[in-house]
């Protein structure tokens, strides 16, 4: 049985990962494939830098090309992050007749719709199962698992940095810097922390998953509504909790009657739902099909061997669909090349939700009236409010609104004139509710 020979592009967190699991599992992963894979090349950075034992035993190189385009390496894994030059070595393989594995997510997303078809027009496989959700197996999961489903919704938490945070800041009344910089150490978090907290990368992975649910093209990321936890402080998370919910940074994509929606923010979510429950790291995501109802799926989004298992996963799928002949292949967004979904996009304008509001208004007679105006006025009811002393400034209060459900248009709109009131001092937090019923 030959070897497949496999060459690395990125030796970071999850290429040390995919190296220990490639060589701890060997023999259990030579009798999935059928033959042994083995690294031959990886391509880094910095050639001088201390690396783990296991790094030994592979040559290196610092010039990603010599990987790419070797004549001795039949899967190329990149590992190296971002759009570009990640884009011109996957490119590059593809033009040189070899599949690739990737866990990069903005690729996927980004560039996605061009690297397929060309993949396909050469006949080979790009297999991206870690791009979303670690080692949870989501996109496998949608693509075959829920093949006979016409997929209703998902709602995840995809970027376990974000949970890392809000879980953090909730159990160890700590800031917001200092949390992240655990997640950093831990190696869960982006190059550019920003893409964790602002919502881009849970925009990548939803965009990803999206397509692959419901059969549409991966979108643009402009289009996709992204908003970020940078604003949620420990009073909100106390507030939250006080309500009866967990706040989560949540990815949603749904496949309504009258639209999709695809959309990534923190929401409040019921103390009692499962997803609510998921902590620290941990990804997970919500899939209802409509033969199979409600399906959670949950695991390790990040780290290091985590991320490693969906990287070897795909090694193991590329191979054995390397032995198929392509019309027989697994389409890589799920659905034959063809007819896209006819559904439109839901501009965020018209999606529903209800959503907490909290403000800081002046401690005098009719504020509570004037703003219970507004919102009245753009025919949004009111669920519950909390209003408290201070206790530091008697002359502030912070109030806490929660909405029943309405268009984004409307409270955004009463939000802005809310904001207008001279009784209203600074900013409103809002945050979505999702019920998850
Ligand atoms: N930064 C990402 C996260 C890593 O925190 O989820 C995994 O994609």
């Amino acid at each position: 049985m030959n070897p497949v020979r496999i060459g690395i592009l990125g030796l970071g967190t999850v290429g040390t990962g995919t190296l220990t699991v490639l060589e701890r599992n060997a023999e259990e992963i030579s009798r999935r494939t059928g033959c042994p894979i083995v690294v031959r090349k990886a391509a880094v950075k910095h050639l001088s830098k201390s690396r783990a034992p296991i790094v030994d035993r592979i040559e290196l190189t610092d010039n990603p090309w010599q990987v790419v385009e070797s004549a001795d390496i039949d899967i190329v894994v990149e590992l190296i992050g971002g759009e570009q030059p990640a884009y011109d070595y996957v490119a590059g393989a593809l033009q040189n007749g070899k599949h690739v594995v990737t866990a990069n997510k903005e690729l996927i997303a980004v560039r996605g719709n061009e690297l397929f078809e060309f993949a396909q027009r050469q006949s080979l496989v790009i297999g991206f199962e870690a791009a979303v959700g670690g080692g949870i197996s989501i996109i496998k999961a949608i693509r075959e698992g829920l093949a006979g489903n016409r997929i209703q919704s998902l709602v995840g938490i995809i970027n376990g940095t974000s949970n890392y945070i809000l879980t953090g800041m909730k159990e160890m009344q700590a800031s917001f810097d200092e949390i992240l910089k655990q997640a950093q150490e831990k190696g869960y978090a982006e190059a550019d922390p920003a893409f964790d907290v602002e919502g881009v990368d849970a925009v990548h992975k939803i965009s990803i998953l999206a397509s692959i649910a419901f059969g549409i093209p991966l979108q643009s990321i402009e289009n996709i509504y992204r908003g970020g936890i940078g604003e949620i402080t420990y009073e909100d998370i106390c507030y939250a909790e006080e309500l009866g919910y967990r706040i989560k940074p949540l990815a949603i994509a749904k496949h309504a009657e009258q639209g999709i929606e695809v959309r990534v923010h923190p929401s409040l979510v019921p103390h009692q739902r499962l997803l609510a429950k998921v902590d620290g790291v941990m990804n997970a995501v919500l899939v209802t099909g409509d033969a199979v109802g409600r399906t959670l799926y949950y695991g390790a989004g990040a780290g290091s061997e985590p991320t490693a298992s969906a990287v070897v996963a795909d090694l193991v799928d590329v191979v054995r669909a390397s032995k198929t002949e392509p019309d027989g292949r697994v389409p890589p967004l799920a659905f034959r090349p063809g007819p896209a979904s006819s559904c439109p996009m839901l501009p965020m304008s018209k999606v529903v939700s209800a959503n907490y509001l909290r403000m800081h208004a002046i401690n005098q007679a009719g504020v509570l009236a004037d703003v219970t105006k507004i919102l009245g006025n753009h025919e949004i009811s009111i669920e519950s409010i909390i209003q408290k002393s201070s206790g530091v400034h008697e002359d502030m209060v912070p109030v806490v609104i929660v909405t029943q459900e309405t268009q984004e248009e409307n409270i955004a709109a009463a939000v802005e004139q809310i904001e207008d009131l001279n009784t209203v001092v600074g900013r409103i937090i809002r945050i979505r509710i999702n019920e998850l019923s």
